[in-house]
C-alpha cells in the first residue's frame, strides 16, 4: 500500500486501513528519511513534506471527519502524538547540525603553524631610568617624586632664582599662567621634600622636565634625575666620589669624566660633568659639537638659601645636589647619535632594546 504521496483515487484504499496503522506507517516512514537526510536543507524539506500545509501528516489529521465517529477519537489523537513527534525529531536533528558545525568550526588543526604573540619591551628611556635608580639605591638613596604642573615658587623661587632673576633665562620655561610653569628641571624635588623631611637625606627623583629647546642633543620635553644628599660633614669630595662611582658603575671603570666648573643659584660651588663622548672617542663629532664631551649633569653643595628657605640648620648642615639628563646618558650608553630618537616611536629604532 502507498502512504504518500497521496493521489486522489488513493485516498478511499489509504482510509479503507487501520488508520491507526497507517499514521504510524507514515511517521516509520518520515524518521527513516530523516535518518539519511545529511544536511539542513534535506530536514527541511522532509518537514514540508511531512508537517507542511500538504504534508501527509497535515492531509490525515484534515480527512480525519470523513472517518466513521467510532474511529475518529483514537484516529486523531495518534495522528496529533505523531505530528508533535515528528516535529521534535526534525527540530533535534537540525540542532544537532548546527551543533556539529559548530564544532567543526572551533576545531584545533595543530598542523598551523603558531601565531606568535608579539611582545612590548620597556621604553630605553625607561631601562636606562631604572638602570640609574639601582645603582643609587644600591648607594644607599631613596626615590622621590614630584609634579611636572609646578608652581613658579618651586621650580624658580624656592631654588634662590626670583622674579626677574637673569638664572632665569637659562631655561627656556613653558608658562600655564603667571605663576605656573610646566617644571624646568626636576631641583623643586628637592625642596618639596626637604619640606617634609628633616636631615640625612639621600634622594634621587626621576621624571620629566620641559623646555623650549630642540636639536640633535635637545628636546623639549626629556628626562632628569635629581640627586640630593644633605648631612653633616658633607663635602665636594663626597660629590665626585658618588658620581665618579656612579659613572663606574653605568659604564666601566675606565670610562673618563670631568668636572668643569660652573654657576646654578642654588648651589656653590657649581660643576657640570661631561663623559667621554662615546661616538668619536673624544676625537670630536657633531653629537659632542666637535668638543670630544658630552654633559650629562650639573652639580653642586647646596646654597644656604637653599636650606634657609626650607629651615634647615645650615651650621650643622651641608650637602650636595645634581641633575643628570636621562637621554644623555642613553645615548652614551647605546651609542645613539640623535636623541630625538627617541620619541619618534619608530618600533624599529625602539625594539632593538
Ligand atoms: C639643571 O637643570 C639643574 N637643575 C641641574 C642641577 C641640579 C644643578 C642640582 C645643580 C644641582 P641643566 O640645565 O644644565 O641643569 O640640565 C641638566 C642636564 O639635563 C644637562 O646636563 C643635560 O644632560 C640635560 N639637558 C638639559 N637640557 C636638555 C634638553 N633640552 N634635552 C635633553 N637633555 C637636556
Ligand atoms: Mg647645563
Amino acid at each position: 500500500m502507498h502512504i504518500w504521496p497521496l493521489s486522489n483515487n488513493e485516498k478511499t484504499d489509504f482510509f479503507e486501513s487501520s488508520n491507526v496503522e497507517t499514521i504510524e506507517q507514515i511517521k516509520q516512514e518520515a524518521l527513516k528519511a530523516l535518518a539519511s537526510a545529511s544536511d539542513e536543507e534535506n530536514i527541511k524539506s522532509l518537514s514540508v513534506r511531512y508537517l507542511g500545509r500538504k504534508g501527509a501528516v497535515t492531509q490525515f489529521l484534515r480527512n480525519i471527519s470523513e472517518l466513521p465517529a467510532e474511529q475518529r477519537p483514537e484516529a486523531g489523537k495518534k495522528a496529533n502524538e505523531v505530528k508533535k513527534y515528528l516535529e521534535s525529531a526534525f527540530n533535534e536533528a537540525l540542532k544537532r547540525l548546527e551543533a556539529e558545525s559548530g564544532a567543526a568550526r572551533d576545531r584545533i588543526d595543530v598542523s598551523l603553524p603558531g601565531r606568535i604573540a608579539p611582545q612590548g619591551i620597556l621604553h630605553p628611556i625607561s631601562q636606562i631610568t631604572r638602570q640609574i635608580c639601582d645603582i643609587f639605591t644600591g648607594l644607599g638613596f631613596e626615590i622621590a617624586e614630584g609634579p611636572e604642573v609646578e608652581a613658579d615658587y618651586y621650580n624658580f623661587e624656592m631654588l634662590n632664582i626670583p622674579k626677574n632673576h637673569p638664572a632665569r633665562d637659562m631655561q627656556d620655561t613653558f608658562y600655564i599662567s603667571e605663576d605656573i610653569v610646566l617644571r624646568t628641571h626636576t631641583s623643586p624635588i628637592q625642596v618639596r621634600f626637604m619640606e617634609k623631611h628633616r636631615p640625612p637625606v639621600r634622594i634621587v627623583a626621576p621624571g620629566k622636565v620641559y623646555r623650549c629647546d630642540s636639536d640633535l642633543t635637545h628636546t623639549p620635553m626629556f628626562h632628569q634625575i635629581e640627586g640630593l644628599l644633605v648631612d653633616e660633614n658633607i663635602s665636594f669630595g663626597d660629590l665626585k666620589g658618588i658620581l665618579t662611582t656612579f659613572v663606574h658603575r653605568m659604564f666601566d671603570d675606565q670610562t673618563s669624566l670631568r668636572f668643569r666648573p660652573s654657576f646654578f643659584p642654588f648651589t656653590e660651588p657649581s660643576a657640570e660633568v661631561d663623559i667621554l663622548c662615546v661616538m668619536c672617542r673624544g676625537k670630536g663629532c657633531r653629537v659632542c659639537s666637535q668638543t670630544g664631551w658630552l654633559e650629562v649633569l650639573g652639580s653642586g653643595m647646596v646654597h644656604p638659601a637653599v636650606f634657609e628657605n626650607v629651615a634647615y640648620d645650615t651650621s650643622r648642615y651641608t650637602g650636595f645636589a645634581f641633575g643628570m639628563g636621562i637621554e644623555r646618558i642613553a645615548m652614551l650608553k647605546y651609542g645613539i647619535d640623535d636623541i630625538r630618537k627617541f620619541f619618534e616611536n619608530d618600533f624599529r629604532f625602539l625594539s632593538q632594546f
